[in-house]
């Protein structure tokens, strides 16, 4: 058994107090890289900002978990060299879809997982939950329960369809599970085409397609029955056109990609809404540096000429995020 603490991690418990408290979102972003992870510590450090490391099951899959967990290690030590006397970094499990798998993710040094029962019957989403929560108590791990259905696909988790979250459900749930936060369903959805065509509409000024705003009815609704209680958004890439437009222009075919525009992320930060999931953003501003170093250099085959650009892309979106839209810039004192 690993203790995070024993890492220099931290859970989400104080870190969330501060943010509904304080008015602003703590960025998650996912990563499954060294260059995805190096770009999120340098913006985390270069902005003073707590931040959040997510690892879902296909990352796993893909980067071999002990090899993730001891990067997220090598975090704390890295944002320490940059410059960060106290880092402020949460080790955090994405869209856990077993109590099998946050056990060994705690056992394993998480600081944080989320248990996704979303897609149960309540009654077994409850019980799921109530019992990674018991568990991961036992060793102050905070958990993340989800209710309401996002639409979309990832790896691991996928639904046709959204069902928002219902705002008479959540006493009852975080009552009987005991949860830490919530993740709940007002619109967003997983990946870079969140909405169909048919859901938006076309600017008449840009000819781009303008997504269905997001159900702020909902939010406030949960925020009235479980006031101040920690509220997760996923689902929460903007997939900037620029990033489309470059992967386009070189290459890639993106075809009607659309996100969660900012103002409403920036609007949603300032309420109960303290975690913001970005996954998608990351991985746009990577194809897109990636593809317009190789277009514009044939000839390059190091690797480090095409994904150092990549990494400093990214590291201008996280910054981009932390300041411009979840507002967690300057919110470490030490
Ligand atoms: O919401 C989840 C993340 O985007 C993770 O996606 O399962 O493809 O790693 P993944
Ligand atoms: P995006 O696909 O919108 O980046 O969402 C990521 C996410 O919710 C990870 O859990
Ligand atoms: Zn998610």
């Amino acid at each position: 058994m690993v203790n995070y603490k024993d890492l220099g991690l931290v859970n989400t418990r104080a870190m969330f107090a501060k943010a509904v408290k304080g008015g602003y979102a703590i960025p998650a972003f996912n990563f499954n890289n060294m260059e995805q992870m190096q770009a999120i510590i340098m913006a985390a450090v270069e902005t003073k900002s707590p931040v959040i490391l997510q690892i879902s099951k296909g990352a796993r899959n893909y980067a071999n978990q002990t090899l993730l967990r001891y990067m997220a290690e090598g975090a704390v030590a890295y944002a320490k060299e940059l410059g960060c006397g106290h880092p402020e970094i949460v080790l955090h499990l994405d869209h856990g879809d077993s109590y099998e798998l946050c056990k060994n993710c705690i056992e394993m040094g998480f600081s944080s997982v989320m248990i996704d029962g979303s897609a149960l019957p309540y009654d077994e989403n409850v019980a799921l939950t109530k019992k990674v929560v018991d568990f991961a108590h036992q060793h102050d791990v905070t958990v993340e329960g989800e209710l309401g259905v996002l639409a979309g696909v990832e790896d691991e988790v996928s639904a046709a369809e959204s069902h928002y979250t219902k705002p008479e459900e959540v006493i009852d749930f975080v009552t009987k599970t005991g949860v830490d936060s919530l993740a709940i369903s007002i619109g967003t959805s997983h990946g870079a085409y969140k909405f169909t065509p048919e859901q938006c509409t076309v600017d008449p000024k840009t000819g781009r397609l303008l997504p269905p705003p997001l159900a702020f009815d909902v939010l406030e609704a949960v925020e009235e029955k479980l006031p101040g209680f920690p509220i997760v958004l996923h689902g929460s890439s903007s997939v900037p056109q620029e990033d489309v437009d470059i992967i386009n222009s070189n290459g890639g075919c993106l075809k009607a990609a659309v996100g969660i525009p900012e103002e409403q992320l920036r609007k949603a930060s300032k309420s109960a809404v303290c975690k913001i999931n970005i996954d998608s953003d990351s991985r746009l501003a990577m194809t897109a540096a990636i593809r317009k170093t190789m277009a514009e250099k044939p000839a390059e085959f190091d690797p480090r000429k095409y994904l150092g650009p990549a990494r400093d892309r990214m590291k201008e979106l996280y910054m981009h995020k932390i300041i411009n839209v979840l507002g967690s810039n300057g919110k470490i004192s030490h």
